[in-house]
């Protein structure tokens, strides 16, 4: 059977970004189709400025986000990264087999350093070794697909690099992994950037539809959207990035294609309009769940224990594997 891994980071409240590039898919078709494991992955949490009390909080609200979004623990696992000492035992192993040009060519690593640096800030050492960690969450499981977003296919071409670079040089260790992306809403823009992702830890607030935001919330957000200048509705990613985006959203919602829907509207108003109703019919369930989840968090706590100690059984035995072929003695 195949075996999934993927993780979301609680650096900041989930969006509808996160659902429509990842979550919906986990919970959709990885759980019913393969062996499949979901983490909250908290250590990547500290590798930039973090407040101790809110990374708690958010850990805590991602899993519930996660059942809430329909993984079921009947079917997958769900658990928190920093409960399973795998990822951190393997991460150092991969740090010997990564090189520093190779984690400094990250895009995302040179976007965050040189924000961080702008202002005035320090960057984090665990920011630059990140993808090693990423590697290591990844390819502790035996993972054959990692279904993310495009924004983290570079990370998972590089934990494909290492995997082959060990098993060359140690020896047969690593199932090599593959990114799988969601034919449309692999990126979701923010909505009054279009040409920036929907990012969580973003400053740029009323661009972005959290899953927990309020439905008038996600209406007022969607229909004040930056659109571009003309009037016609057309795909273009290029050329008309925000109407692009809302093509796409809508799109994602109804399980249609963002360049026939784009033939079925006049105006940038009415596409508006019916993506903002999508969106909050999408989220509606999600929301309801969430609610009922709040009211119980020993049954989250209870998911997660469990997750990880059946997570722990799953990458210890690589992770074993990997420690006595690099040349390490067992114990
Ligand atoms: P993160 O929020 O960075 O932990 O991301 C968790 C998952 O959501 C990853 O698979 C990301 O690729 C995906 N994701 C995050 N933001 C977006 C976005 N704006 N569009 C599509 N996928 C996204
Ligand atoms: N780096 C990913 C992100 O920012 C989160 C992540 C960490 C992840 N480890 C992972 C995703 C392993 C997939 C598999 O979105």
């Amino acid at each position: 059977m195949t075996r999934v891994f993927s993780g979301v980071k609680p650096t900041g409240h989930l969006t509808l970004g996160n659902y429509l590039g990842a979550m919906r898919r986990w919970a959709e078709v990885d759980q019913h189709q393969a062996d499949a494991l979901f983490c909250v992955v908290d250590l990547h949490a500290l590798t930039v400025d973090h407040d101790p009390a809110r990374v708690r909080r958010l850990s805590r609200q991602a899993a519930t986000l996660l059942l809430a979004a329909g993984l079921d623990p009947q079917l997958c696992t769900v658990f928190v990264q920093s409960h399973v000492d795998e990822h951190a035992r393997l991460s150092y192993l991969l740090e010997c087999v990564a090189t520093d040009g190779e984690m400094r060519r990250m895009i995302q690593y040179k976007e965050k350093a040189a924000r961080e640096q702008q202002r005035g800030g320090s960057v984090r050492l665990s920011l630059l070794t990140y993808p090693a960690l990423m590697a290591a969450d990844i390819l502790a499981y035996d993972t054959d697909e990692v279904p993310v977003g495009e924004d983290q296919t570079q990370h998972v071409e590089l934990a494909r690099d290492l995997a082959v670079r060990f098993n060359h040089r140690y020896g047969h260790t690593f199932v090599v992994p593959r990114a799988t992306a969601p034919k449309v809403a692999a990126r979701v823009m923010n909505l009054q950037h279009p040409t920036s992702k929907m990012g969580k830890s973003d400053d740029s607030g009323p661009g972005i539809v959290y899953l927990l935001d309020e439905p008038d919330v996600v209406r007022k957000k969607v229909m004040r959207a930056v659109t571009d200048s003309g009037q016609e509705v057309v795909y273009d990613r290029q050329g008309r990035p925000g109407v692009a985006n809302l093509l796409e959203i809508l799109a994602a919602c109804e399980g249609g294609d963002p360049e026939q829907l784009s033939g079925a509207y006049e105006t940038y108003g009415a596409l508006k309009k019916d993506t903002a109703e999508a969106v909050v019919e999408l989220l509606r369930p999600v929301q309801e769940r969430h609610r009922e989840l709040c009211a119980d968090p020993a049954y989250v706590e209870g998911v997660l224990r469990a997750g990880a100690e059946k997570a722990r059984k799953m990458a210890r035995p690589t992770v074993d594997a990997a420690y006595r072929a690099i040349g390490l003695l067992p114990a």
